[in-house]
């Protein structure tokens, strides 16, 4: 399976110069969804995860499944004022401009082993900011899991410290 064939690209968007990577094509394949997860969970199944995180909105597409797929918890990460109870915030660039990040402080338990899930890793922001917060909580981040890599954009070196597990490489 070339994962690659479902995914379709849109040259400048949302900005000039922006090549975006569109899952909605892979997502609407229920079988090539279902053999996409079933492969990260393969990838990460040894961690010991007991929780996994993901960054709205594309997070929750690739996370929530995942965790349902190894039976673990789901926490989700939400950009700011989103989330109804007490939260922490970090704030983090993008690779098209600025934002939030809240999770609620009881959204990991310290100690815990999470993973963080995303759909996309690009210049890295977003999933070190998750990185970031899930520490704040006293999660101990066990991994990072995309369906596609960005490699130009040297996500990976903002993670030195984090194993990244990718299903495509752009
Ligand atoms: C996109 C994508 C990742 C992030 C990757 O999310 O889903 O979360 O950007 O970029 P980075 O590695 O440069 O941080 P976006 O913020 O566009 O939010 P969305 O999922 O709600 O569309």
């Amino acid at each position: 399976m070339d994962f690659k064939d479902y995914i379709r690209v849109i040259p400048d968007f949302p900005h000039e110069g922006i090549s975006f990577k569109d899952i909605t094509t892979l997502l609407k394949h229920g079988g090539v969804y279902k053999q996409a997860i079933d492969e990260l969970k393969k990838m990460v199944e040894h961690l010991h995860i007991d929780v996994i995180a993901g960054p709205e909105a594309r997070g929750f597409v690739v996370g929530a499944p995942l965790a349902y797929a190894l039976g673990v918890g789901f926490a989700p990460i939400r950009k700011s004022g989103k989330l109804p109870y007490e939260t922490i915030e970090v704030g983090y660039d993008l690779e098209y401009g600025k934002d939030q990040l809240a999770m609620h402080i009881d959204a990991v338990e310290k100690g815990q082993n999470v993973l963080i899930a995303d759909d996309l890793l690009a210049t890295g922001g977003t999933i070190s900011t998750s990185v970031n917060l899930v520490r704040q909580l006293g999660g101990n981040v066990v991994g990072a899991a995309f369906m596609i890599e960005l490699s130009d954009l040297n996500g990976r070196d903002k993670l030195p410290d984090i194993d990244v597990y990718t299903l495509m490489n752009y």
